[in-house]
Protein backbone atom coordinates (compact mmCIF):
# COMPACT_ATOMS: atom_id res chain seq x y z
CA UNK A 1 0.00 0.00 0.00
CA UNK A 2 0.98 3.42 -0.18
CA UNK A 3 2.04 5.63 2.91
CA UNK A 4 -1.43 8.06 2.06
CA UNK A 5 -4.50 7.68 1.41
CA UNK A 6 -5.70 10.46 -0.73
CA UNK A 7 -8.20 9.01 -3.80
CA UNK A 8 -10.05 5.44 -3.85
CA UNK A 9 -7.71 5.58 -7.03
CA UNK A 10 -4.84 4.97 -4.87
CA UNK A 11 -5.57 1.39 -3.95
CA UNK A 12 -5.35 -1.67 -6.49
CA UNK A 13 -7.73 -4.51 -6.16
CA UNK A 14 -5.01 -6.29 -4.01
CA UNK A 15 -4.97 -3.13 -1.50
CA UNK A 16 -8.64 -2.89 -1.32
CA UNK A 17 -9.02 -6.52 -0.71
CA UNK A 18 -6.31 -6.52 1.96
CA UNK A 19 -8.45 -3.37 3.72
CA UNK A 20 -11.39 -5.22 3.35
CA UNK A 21 -10.35 -8.78 4.75
CA UNK A 22 -8.54 -6.55 7.57
CA UNK A 23 -11.62 -5.03 8.69
CA UNK A 24 -13.42 -8.62 8.54
CA UNK A 25 -10.80 -9.56 11.51
CA UNK A 26 -10.96 -6.27 12.98
CA UNK A 27 -14.98 -7.04 13.31
CA UNK A 28 -14.60 -10.52 15.23
CA UNK A 29 -12.12 -8.66 17.60
CA UNK A 30 -15.23 -5.62 17.79
CA UNK A 31 -17.74 -8.63 19.00
CA UNK A 32 -15.13 -9.25 21.98
CA UNK A 33 -16.18 -7.51 25.43
CA UNK A 34 -12.93 -6.22 25.29
CA UNK A 35 -12.54 -4.39 22.13
CA UNK A 36 -9.18 -2.54 22.52
CA UNK A 37 -5.51 -3.83 20.81
CA UNK A 38 -2.16 -3.14 21.69
CA UNK A 39 -1.22 -2.78 17.84
CA UNK A 40 -0.73 1.24 17.89
CA UNK A 41 0.70 1.86 21.45
CA UNK A 42 2.80 4.73 20.66
CA UNK A 43 1.63 5.78 17.51
CA UNK A 44 0.08 9.23 17.45
CA UNK A 45 -3.01 10.16 15.25
CA UNK A 46 -4.14 13.72 14.87
CA UNK A 47 -7.99 14.17 13.24
CA UNK A 48 -7.63 17.61 11.94
CA UNK A 49 -10.73 18.71 11.01
CA UNK A 50 -11.88 22.01 9.26
CA UNK A 51 -15.22 21.03 8.12
CA UNK A 52 -18.32 19.54 10.15
CA UNK A 53 -18.37 16.24 10.45
CA UNK A 54 -20.79 13.55 12.82
CA UNK A 55 -19.78 9.61 11.55
CA UNK A 56 -16.14 10.38 10.00
CA UNK A 57 -14.67 12.57 13.05
CA UNK A 58 -16.08 9.83 15.49
CA UNK A 59 -15.13 6.60 13.60
CA UNK A 60 -11.53 7.78 12.95
CA UNK A 61 -11.58 8.61 16.84
CA UNK A 62 -13.05 5.68 17.61
CA UNK A 63 -10.79 3.41 15.43
CA UNK A 64 -7.27 5.01 16.68
CA UNK A 65 -8.33 4.44 20.40
CA UNK A 66 -9.65 0.93 19.77
CA UNK A 67 -5.87 0.19 18.36
CA UNK A 68 -4.28 1.90 21.46
CA UNK A 69 -2.92 4.77 19.77
CA UNK A 70 -2.54 8.51 21.28
CA UNK A 71 -5.10 10.56 19.26
CA UNK A 72 -5.08 14.51 19.22
CA UNK A 73 -8.66 16.04 17.99
CA UNK A 74 -8.31 19.43 15.93
CA UNK A 75 -11.14 21.33 14.95
CA UNK A 76 -10.62 24.53 13.21
CA UNK A 77 -12.91 26.15 15.25
CA UNK A 78 -11.63 27.19 18.15
CA UNK A 79 -7.96 26.87 16.62
CA UNK A 80 -5.48 29.68 15.28
CA UNK A 81 -7.08 29.06 11.78
CA UNK A 82 -9.62 31.75 13.24
CA UNK A 83 -6.40 34.10 13.48
CA UNK A 84 -4.78 33.46 9.91
CA UNK A 85 -3.08 30.51 10.21
CA UNK A 86 -2.26 28.78 7.35
CA UNK A 87 -2.77 24.73 6.68
CA UNK A 88 0.75 24.69 6.33
CA UNK A 89 1.66 26.08 9.35
CA UNK A 90 -1.10 24.41 11.06
CA UNK A 91 0.45 20.85 9.63
CA UNK A 92 3.76 21.56 10.68
CA UNK A 93 2.76 22.56 14.53
CA UNK A 94 1.10 18.88 14.35
CA UNK A 95 4.43 17.69 12.89
CA UNK A 96 6.39 18.93 15.56
CA UNK A 97 3.75 16.97 17.97
CA UNK A 98 4.88 14.13 16.31
CA UNK A 99 1.66 12.96 14.22
CA UNK A 100 2.29 9.52 12.64
CA UNK A 101 -0.95 9.78 10.77
CA UNK A 102 -2.97 12.91 10.15
CA UNK A 103 -6.49 12.04 9.26
CA UNK A 104 -8.05 15.82 7.30
CA UNK A 105 -11.20 16.42 6.51
CA UNK A 106 -11.07 19.99 4.26
CA UNK A 107 -13.65 22.10 2.53
CA UNK A 108 -11.09 22.68 -0.46
CA UNK A 109 -10.45 19.76 -3.08
CA UNK A 110 -6.88 18.72 -2.60
CA UNK A 111 -5.89 19.81 0.88
CA UNK A 112 -4.66 16.23 1.97
CA UNK A 113 -2.53 15.80 -1.03
CA UNK A 114 -0.54 19.43 -0.23
CA UNK A 115 -0.75 18.26 3.30
CA UNK A 116 0.78 15.40 2.22
CA UNK A 117 3.89 17.18 1.11
CA UNK A 118 4.49 18.88 4.02
CA UNK A 119 3.88 16.46 6.83
CA UNK A 120 6.48 13.10 7.44
CA UNK A 121 3.31 10.85 8.67
CA UNK A 122 0.53 9.07 7.18
CA UNK A 123 -2.06 11.19 5.32
CA UNK A 124 -5.82 10.06 5.14
CA UNK A 125 -8.35 11.69 3.39
CA UNK A 126 -11.75 11.76 5.76
CA UNK A 127 -13.38 14.27 2.73
CA UNK A 128 -12.22 17.14 0.26
CA UNK A 129 -14.59 19.28 -0.86
CA UNK A 130 -16.25 17.86 -3.94
CA UNK A 131 -13.12 15.52 -4.58
CA UNK A 132 -12.52 12.28 -2.76
CA UNK A 133 -13.53 10.34 0.59
CA UNK A 134 -12.07 7.07 0.07
CA UNK A 135 -12.76 5.44 3.20
CA UNK A 136 -16.58 6.10 3.30
CA UNK A 137 -15.87 4.17 -0.17
CA UNK A 138 -14.29 1.55 2.06
CA UNK A 139 -16.74 1.11 4.58
CA UNK A 140 -19.58 1.12 1.48
CA UNK A 141 -17.61 -1.99 -0.51
CA UNK A 142 -17.04 -3.33 3.22
CA UNK A 143 -20.86 -3.36 3.93
CA UNK A 144 -22.16 -4.94 0.63
CA UNK A 145 -19.45 -7.35 0.47
CA UNK A 146 -21.03 -8.54 3.82
CA UNK A 147 -24.20 -8.30 2.70
CA UNK A 148 -23.42 -9.59 -0.88
CA UNK A 149 -20.90 -11.37 -0.93
CA UNK A 150 -18.14 -10.68 -3.73
CA UNK A 151 -18.64 -7.85 -5.30
CA UNK A 152 -17.53 -9.25 -9.09
CA UNK A 153 -20.51 -8.27 -11.23
CA UNK A 154 -22.49 -6.63 -8.94
CA UNK A 155 -24.58 -3.49 -9.93
CA UNK A 156 -24.23 -0.37 -7.80
CA UNK A 157 -26.68 2.62 -8.74
CA UNK A 158 -25.78 5.64 -6.98
CA UNK A 159 -28.36 8.30 -7.12
CA UNK A 160 -28.11 12.33 -6.70
CA UNK A 161 -26.26 14.77 -6.34
CA UNK A 162 -23.04 13.74 -8.00
CA UNK A 163 -22.12 16.54 -8.17
CA UNK A 164 -20.84 17.95 -5.14
CA UNK A 165 -20.40 14.60 -3.81
CA UNK A 166 -16.82 12.99 -2.82
CA UNK A 167 -18.76 9.92 -2.28
CA UNK A 168 -20.21 9.12 -5.32
CA UNK A 169 -16.34 9.85 -7.04
CA UNK A 170 -14.34 7.86 -4.34
CA UNK A 171 -17.18 4.75 -4.83
CA UNK A 172 -17.32 4.63 -8.68
CA UNK A 173 -13.37 4.59 -8.26
CA UNK A 174 -13.18 1.52 -5.84
CA UNK A 175 -16.02 -0.11 -6.78
CA UNK A 176 -14.90 -0.86 -10.60
CA UNK A 177 -11.63 -1.56 -8.85
CA UNK A 178 -13.57 -4.39 -7.48
CA UNK A 179 -15.36 -5.57 -10.24
CA UNK A 180 -18.75 -3.95 -9.82
CA UNK A 181 -20.90 -2.32 -12.01
CA UNK A 182 -21.66 1.59 -10.97
CA UNK A 183 -24.84 3.12 -12.61
CA UNK A 184 -25.04 6.87 -11.92
CA UNK A 185 -28.60 8.89 -11.80
CA UNK A 186 -28.96 12.31 -11.70
CA UNK A 187 -30.05 15.39 -13.51
CA UNK A 188 -28.11 16.40 -16.12
CA UNK A 189 -27.50 19.49 -13.51
CA UNK A 190 -25.68 17.67 -11.14
CA UNK A 191 -23.59 15.25 -13.05
CA UNK A 192 -19.66 16.91 -13.52
CA UNK A 193 -18.65 17.72 -16.81
CA UNK A 194 -15.91 15.15 -17.13
CA UNK A 195 -18.54 12.58 -15.82
CA UNK A 196 -18.20 10.34 -18.79
CA UNK A 197 -14.07 9.87 -18.48
CA UNK A 198 -15.37 7.97 -15.32
CA UNK A 199 -15.74 4.22 -15.12
CA UNK A 200 -19.48 3.49 -14.92
CA UNK A 201 -22.74 4.56 -16.88
CA UNK A 202 -24.91 7.31 -16.43
CA UNK A 203 -28.58 7.15 -16.68
CA UNK A 204 -30.79 9.69 -16.11
CA UNK A 205 -34.04 7.11 -15.75
CA UNK A 206 -34.10 5.64 -11.82
CA UNK A 207 -37.31 3.84 -12.59
CA UNK A 208 -36.16 2.07 -15.14
CA UNK A 209 -32.61 1.25 -13.21
CA UNK A 210 -33.85 -0.10 -10.37
CA UNK A 211 -34.65 -3.62 -10.96
CA UNK A 212 -31.53 -4.64 -12.56
CA UNK A 213 -29.78 -2.88 -9.16
CA UNK A 214 -28.12 -4.90 -6.19
CA UNK A 215 -27.62 -1.71 -4.49
CA UNK A 216 -28.91 1.60 -4.83
CA UNK A 217 -27.02 4.03 -2.78
CA UNK A 218 -28.81 7.42 -2.22
CA UNK A 219 -26.58 10.80 -2.19
CA UNK A 220 -27.57 14.06 0.10
CA UNK A 221 -28.46 16.73 -1.86
CA UNK A 222 -26.25 19.33 -0.83
CA UNK A 223 -27.94 22.35 -0.50
CA UNK A 224 -24.79 24.28 0.93
CA UNK A 225 -22.72 23.50 -1.66
CA UNK A 226 -25.11 25.36 -3.87
CA UNK A 227 -24.71 28.26 -5.76
CA UNK A 228 -27.20 28.46 -8.43
CA UNK A 229 -30.72 26.43 -9.30
CA UNK A 230 -30.07 23.16 -9.96
CA UNK A 231 -33.49 21.57 -10.36
CA UNK A 232 -37.29 23.43 -10.23
CA UNK A 233 -38.28 22.15 -6.98
CA UNK A 234 -37.35 20.02 -3.96
CA UNK A 235 -40.56 18.69 -4.63
CA UNK A 236 -39.87 18.03 -8.52
CA UNK A 237 -36.46 16.73 -7.38
CA UNK A 238 -38.04 13.57 -5.37
CA UNK A 239 -40.32 13.30 -7.94
CA UNK A 240 -37.50 12.03 -10.29
CA UNK A 241 -34.79 11.18 -8.30
CA UNK A 242 -35.95 10.39 -4.73
CA UNK A 243 -36.35 6.63 -3.27
CA UNK A 244 -39.99 6.46 -1.67
CA UNK A 245 -41.70 3.17 -0.83
CA UNK A 246 -43.31 2.20 -4.25
CA UNK A 247 -39.75 2.44 -6.39
CA UNK A 248 -38.22 0.55 -3.46
CA UNK A 249 -40.73 -1.74 -5.16
CA UNK A 250 -39.09 -1.82 -8.47
CA UNK A 251 -36.00 -3.68 -6.31
CA UNK A 252 -35.57 -7.13 -6.19
CA UNK A 253 -36.02 -8.63 -2.93
CA UNK A 254 -31.89 -9.03 -1.32
CA UNK A 255 -31.46 -5.45 -2.94
CA UNK A 256 -29.60 -2.49 -0.35
CA UNK A 257 -30.84 0.50 0.35
CA UNK A 258 -27.39 2.62 1.58
CA UNK A 259 -26.69 6.11 2.30
CA UNK A 260 -23.55 7.42 3.39
CA UNK A 261 -25.56 10.01 5.67
CA UNK A 262 -26.43 12.95 6.37
CA UNK A 263 -29.65 11.87 4.91
CA UNK A 264 -32.28 14.72 3.99
CA UNK A 265 -35.11 12.69 4.95
CA UNK A 266 -38.61 13.11 2.33
CA UNK A 267 -35.64 14.75 0.23
CA UNK A 268 -33.65 11.84 -1.15
CA UNK A 269 -34.92 9.31 0.66
CA UNK A 270 -38.39 8.89 2.60
CA UNK A 271 -38.05 8.22 6.11
CA UNK A 272 -39.97 5.11 6.14
CA UNK A 273 -37.38 3.79 3.33
CA UNK A 274 -34.57 5.00 5.09
CA UNK A 275 -35.59 3.19 8.48
CA UNK A 276 -36.79 -0.12 6.75
CA UNK A 277 -35.11 -3.47 7.32
CA UNK A 278 -33.31 -3.83 3.75
CA UNK A 279 -31.69 0.16 4.33
CA UNK A 280 -28.01 -0.71 5.58
CA UNK A 281 -27.65 3.01 6.74
CA UNK A 282 -26.58 2.42 10.48
CA UNK A 283 -25.19 -0.88 9.77
CA UNK A 284 -22.38 1.39 7.42
CA UNK A 285 -21.50 3.79 10.67
CA UNK A 286 -20.68 0.70 12.73
CA UNK A 287 -18.64 -0.58 9.56
CA UNK A 288 -16.77 2.59 9.47
CA UNK A 289 -15.34 1.91 12.47
CA UNK A 290 -13.84 -1.01 11.54
CA UNK A 291 -12.80 -0.24 8.04
CA UNK A 292 -11.17 2.71 9.60
CA UNK A 293 -9.03 1.04 12.41
CA UNK A 294 -7.75 -1.73 9.22
CA UNK A 295 -6.53 1.83 6.88
CA UNK A 296 -5.02 2.70 10.26
CA UNK A 297 -3.71 -0.50 11.33
CA UNK A 298 -1.60 -0.84 7.40
CA UNK A 299 -0.47 2.60 7.07
CA UNK A 300 0.96 3.07 10.25
CA UNK A 301 1.92 -1.27 10.34
CA UNK A 302 0.30 -1.70 13.05
CA UNK A 303 1.65 -5.64 14.76
CA UNK A 304 -0.14 -8.19 16.77
CA UNK A 305 -3.20 -8.06 15.07
CA UNK A 306 -5.47 -10.73 17.07
CA UNK A 307 -3.08 -10.54 19.86
CA UNK A 308 -4.08 -10.26 23.28
CA UNK A 309 -6.67 -7.47 24.70
CA UNK A 310 -5.70 -5.20 26.67
N1 LIG B 1 -20.72 10.25 5.61
C1 LIG B 1 -20.01 11.23 6.22
O1 LIG B 1 -18.90 11.58 5.81
O2 LIG B 1 -20.64 11.76 7.30
P1 LIG B 1 -20.08 12.95 8.21
O3 LIG B 1 -20.08 14.20 7.37
O4 LIG B 1 -21.02 13.03 9.39
O5 LIG B 1 -18.67 12.59 8.63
Amino acid sequence: MKRHLISAADLSRDDALLILDTADELAKISERSIKKLPTLRGRTVVNLFFEDSTRTRISFEAAAKRLSADVINFSAKGSSVSKGESLKDTALTLQAMGADAVVIRHGASGAPHRLAGWVRGSVVNAGDGTHEHPTQALLDAFTMRRRLGSLDGRKVTVVGDVLHSRVARSNVLLLSTLGAEVTLVAPPTLLPVNVDSWPCEISYDLDAVLPKSDVVMMLRVQRERMNAAFFPTEREYSRRYGLDRDRVAKLHDDALVMHPGPMNRGMEIAAEVADSPRSTIVEQVANGVTTRMAVLYLLLGGANLGGEDQ
